[in-house]
């Protein structure tokens, strides 16, 4: 692994040709950029994982963090420190719908390990595994502050709280 700091890239406009971040994503990314001091680039890396990662269905590369890297004048390993660090990013495929069964104190005490062994049992994997039809991916996180409505999880971008099996059941039949 190689890391490069690259002084202040110039606007990504007129260079695409050969990236494999688009030219939607690359536009997405600049609005956030422009939030910051122009010598303080990096502070879009967050939102900039999340826009490249909704781009590539649902997960991260190191093609896609590298070239991100260069284009926030980052070195690459910061790049990977952070999109490891939070459990909203992924570095494998996952699922059409991600659900994201927070097992912290609160939630563990309200419940979750049951919400948890219902999904098990309802899809036959376990937590980091996608059901093979793609459609769900099952994963257990830390708490995503939402402590009042344990037991909770994270579906997409919705927060379900105060589930039981039968309203988790409820949700998922909803979606497509
Ligand atoms: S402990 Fe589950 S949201 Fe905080």
């Amino acid at each position: 692994m190689t890391t490069n700091v690259v002084e202040q890239p110039a606007s990504h406009a007129g260079s695409m040709q050969e990236k494999l971040i688009s030219r939607e994503s690359y536009a997405a990314i600049d609005k956030w950029i422009a939030k910051y001091p122009a010598e303080n680039r990096q502070a879009a890396v967050i939102p900039a994982l999340h826009i490249i990662q909704n781009a590539n269905n649902g997960y991260l590369t190191r093609v896609l963090m590298d070239e991100l890297a260069q284009y926030l004048g980052m070195p690459e390993i910061a790049v990977y420190e952070v999109a490891s660090f939070y459990s909203m990013f992924e570095h494998k495929p996952v699922g059409k719908h991600k659900i994201s069964i927070c097992t912290n104190i609160s939630c563990m005490l309200l419940g979750s390990e049951e919400i948890l062994k219902h999904l098990e049992n309802k899809f036959g994997i376990k937590p980091g595994q996608t059901t093979p039809d793609g459609k769900f991916t099952i994963k257990e996180v830390e708490c995503l502050g939402a402590c009042v409505g344990a037991p909770m999880c994270l579906i997409g971008r919705e927060y379900h709280e105060h589930l039981t099996p039968e309203k988790i059941d409820a949700i998922l039949e909803k979606l497509d």
